[in-house]
């Protein structure tokens, strides 16, 4: 037997070997549901899938290979196979469409295709998932009507399918979903008229259905849901029905949103509402007078312009606190302007008033014309300013407009994917943020200036962050909607990476819709966690779920044999090469190209982080010099050893295998008149190279 044959026959008993221990090792351990595999399987073939992030989606077990997007129970259910649990697909470019087999996912939790392509229409076959909790399919290209079997999911907290083009009339079906909490249906062609039905459902928070084509009547009976906060139906087309007049009942209600509704008849009085804090209802045909009744001191916004109202301005739009808009343009009022609406404003209101009374037959103003600081009022083309110069006629153009979404400057001192942490007091402290692209769906102000310091609190605590953990300055703007989105970057706190379990635990917040909702900010939205590529690896794949325990030490087990059984083959091949060739396996203590295995005498493997730390996070006050190559720190090593640093600049970088080899040349060389290398790293992208001082 010569050596080549002896090496393969060698190699493969010990594949055998190892293969066949892994499976006797894991069978029956914690596998996934076949149903569930198989289920899975013809989901990914109706996929188009142009960045292959489900590549791996054919390779092992769906639970235990830890395939891309799923999420499975930490352990096997009453079958004794896995289960899944979270389906987390957003944002991956999918296209194709969603397969009938979803409905077998039959302990699913989460569905979650959001920002995708896919189009098709939604499978009925949905509805099999009892278990289901969030059914996220928004911002797809979904067509076709909704199911009616969506109406038969007994634990369905949320339905977000709006930005699709789906079609046909909300099924009566869905007022059995008695623990559905909040309706995303927004930007669709639903049309027919909103089932009366729904008044029924005891948990409804959010009914959010502005952008479709809902005609007939607002069902009067809406003003029983219990615990209705938010209404939004703009751009529907209601057939020129009025507002009911119940509405004024509603206890709960914090957002009344129907603009360019084709609603006529008139306003209604809503002075009773205790917490009410923003109305819409401009752009309709709505006539007669503005109730004059005081509204709830929480009010923010008020906007009836574009409408057919008659009368006059009720002075009871004045003393409101948090007031920012009070839009009346575009109407036909007439009297005169009440300056109380400005001269009473609260000395501690919040933030600014823009008062917009454009186009209506005002005549005069009643009360003083000198307005205060941080107050705006709009009178142009009314009667009262075709005679008198009155400065309130030409007001400086507005103030109001929000933030641009303006790419804040990546400061150079950080590598690539590090920004300076706002978690420390040091001029640049380098750390990785955790990127979400967030979106508030509905909020209840019309300027976010005075109300960023609340978000903060809002949503660092709604994280157990700290407060200095989070930035999104200049990072937010508005929206078609009115929405705002806003980009949230959150920093380690004084690190300069999230360890996996934390950005876990952040990021699955997001996706869980674990952080709850504030009245002032409304419901959001994810559109995205832009993981940079030092997290790459760690999300994606799922939670500490998937693996069991006793999978796991199937897995072990399996491995520890196989190697065992390699070592013994191996041994015992070495063993007969030596006694045939004298001159032996050679000694081979070659540099391999895998970092974490190269050890060179007296040279050290530094992290990153050992090394920032070292320089103080490469502080300009630690650098003595620059060369083209990049630029020389002088460090002091947590052993109190004094080194400079090298740092090879982004241009200048080599191959790892390169700068590997050129590291091993460095160490060889021990001339008096050269400063010898201690260490190196090679991480993060970053190239250093460390020498006695
Ligand atoms: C999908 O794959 C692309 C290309 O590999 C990658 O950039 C992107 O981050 C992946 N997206 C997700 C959500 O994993
Ligand atoms: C498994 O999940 C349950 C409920 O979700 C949790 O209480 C338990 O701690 C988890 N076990 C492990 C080992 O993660
Ligand atoms: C997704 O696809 C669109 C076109 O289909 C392309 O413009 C875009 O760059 C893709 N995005 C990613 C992240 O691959
Ligand atoms: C899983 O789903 C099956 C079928 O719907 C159901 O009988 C079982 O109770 C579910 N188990 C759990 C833990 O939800
Ligand atoms: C699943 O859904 C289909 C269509 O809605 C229905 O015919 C079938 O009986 C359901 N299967 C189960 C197990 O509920
Ligand atoms: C929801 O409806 C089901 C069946 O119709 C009923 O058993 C359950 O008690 C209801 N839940 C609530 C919260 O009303
Ligand atoms: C309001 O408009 C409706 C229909 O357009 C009309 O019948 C009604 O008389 C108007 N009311 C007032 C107060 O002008
Ligand atoms: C309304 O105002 C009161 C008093 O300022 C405040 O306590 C409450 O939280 C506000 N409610 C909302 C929904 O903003
Ligand atoms: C609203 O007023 C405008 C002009 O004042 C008038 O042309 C229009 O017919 C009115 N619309 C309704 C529905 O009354
Ligand atoms: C209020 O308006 C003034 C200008 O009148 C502007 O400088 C300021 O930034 C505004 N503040 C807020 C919170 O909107
Ligand atoms: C105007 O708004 C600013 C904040 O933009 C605030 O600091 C100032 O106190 C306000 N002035 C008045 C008179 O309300
Ligand atoms: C969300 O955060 C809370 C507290 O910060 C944590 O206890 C919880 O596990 C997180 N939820 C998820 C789904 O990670």
């Amino acid at each position: 037997m010569n050596l080549s044959k002896a090496w393969t026959y060698g190699l493969f008993i010990v594949a055998w070997l190892c293969c066949s221990s892994l499976l006797v090792g894991a069978q029956n351990t914690g596998l996934t549901n076949p149903d569930e595999v198989k289920a899975l399987q013809a989901i990914k073939s109706r996929l188009i899938d142009p960045n292959g992030n489900l590549s791996n989606w054919d390779r092992g077990d769906p639970c235990t290979s830890k395939w891309t997007g799923i999420v499975c129970y930490n352990s096997s259910l009453d079958d004794g196979y896995l289960h899944v649990d979270q389906l987390l697909l957003l944002n991956m470019n999918l296209s194709g469409s969603l397969a009938p087999e979803l409905g077998q996912l039959s302990n699913l939790t989460i569905l979650d295709f959001m920002w995708n392509n896919i189009s098709g229409s939604i499978p009925k076959e949905i509805g099999n998932i009892t278990s289901l909790f969030l059914l996220l399919l928004n911002g797809n290209q979904l067509s076709g009507p909704l199911p009616e079997e969506l109406g038969y999911l007994p634990n369905l907290d949320r339905i977000q399918i709006d930005q699709n083009h789906i079609s046909g009339p909300l099924p009566k079906s869905f007022a059995f979903l008695n623990k559905t909490k909040h309706f995303h249906m927004n930007n669709n062609s639903i049309s027919g008229q909103i089932p009366p039905e729904l008044s029924r459902l005891p948990m409804l928070v959010h009914f959010l259905l502005d952008n479709n084509n809902l005609s007939g009547f607002l069902p009067p009976q809406f003003s029983e849901l219990p615990n209705l906060l938010i209404v939004q139906l703009d751009n529907n087309n209601f057939d020129g029905t009025t507002i009911p007049a119940s509405y004024g009942n509603m206890s709960k209600l914090l957002k009344l949103s129907l603009r360019n509704c084709s609603l006529q008849g008139s306003v209604p009085d809503l002075s009773r509402i205790p917490q009410l804090g923003y109305i819409d209802l401009s752009s309709n045909q709505l006539n007669g007078t503005i109730p004059q009744n005081r509204l709830s001191a929480n009010i923010t916004t008020i906007d009836l312009s574009n409408n057919n109202l008659t009368g006059t301005i009720p002075t009871n739009f004045s003393g409101l606190p948090f007031l920012q808009k009070l839009s009346l343009a575009n109407n036909s009022l007439d009297g005169s302007v009440p300056s109380a609406i400005w001269d009473n404003r609260a000395s501690n209101a919040k933030g600014n008033l823009t008062v917009e009374l454009q186009n209506n037959n005002l005549s005069s103003v009643n009360g003083s014309t000198v307005l205060p600081s941080n107050v705006t009022v709009w009178l142009q083309g009314n009667p009262l300013c075709n005679n008198v110069n009155l400065q309130l006629c030409q007001p400086e153009i507005g103030t109001q407009s929000s933030t641009n979404l303006t790419p804040v400057p990546i400061p150079t001192v950080c590598p690539p994917s590090y920004e300076c942490s706002p978690t420390s007091t040091q001029s640049c402290f380098c750390a990785a943020p955790l990127i979400v692209e967030y979106r508030l769906k509905s909020p209840g102000f019309t300027d976010f200036r005075p109300y960023i310091d609340d978000f903060e609190v809002y949503m660092t605590q709604g994280l157990h962050l700290y407060l200095n953990q989070l930035d999104f300055k200049n990072l937010w703007a508005w929206e078609e909607g009115p929405r705002l989105k806003i980009t949230l970057k959150f920093f380690p706190e004084n690190t300069f990476l999230f360890n996996s379990s934390e950005l876990l635990r952040i990021t699955s917040n997001f996706t869980s819709w674990k952080i709850p909702d504030s009245d002032v900010f409304g419901p959001y939205e994810l559109l995205g966690l832009n993981l940079l590529d030092v997290y790459k690896s760690e999300v994606g794949n799922s939670p500490s779920s998937g693996i069991s325990k006793a999978a796991l030490a199937g897995i072990v087990v399996g491995t520890i044999a196989g190697a065992v059984i390699l070592s013994v083959i191996v041994s015992l091949l070495i063993l007969r090469v030596h006694m045939r060739k004298h001159h032996a396996v050679s000694k081979r203590r070659h540099l391999t190209a895998s970092r974490t295995s190269m050890k060179i005498d007296g040279v050290k493997d530094f992290t990153y982080g050992e090394m920032a730390l070292a320089t103080n996070n490469f502080n300009s006050s630690a650098q003595v010099g620059q060369g083209g190559y990049g630029k020389v720190y002088k460090g002091i090593l947590a052993d109190g050893t004094l080194v400079a640093i090298k740092r090879a600049q982004e241009g200048s970088l080599q191959g790892e295998r390169e700068f590997l080899t050129e590291i091993e040349l460095l160490s060889r060389l021990h001339h008096r008149n050269l400063v010898s290398l201690i260490g190196f790293c090679d991480e993060e992208g970053e190239q250093l190279s460390l020498k006695n001082l």
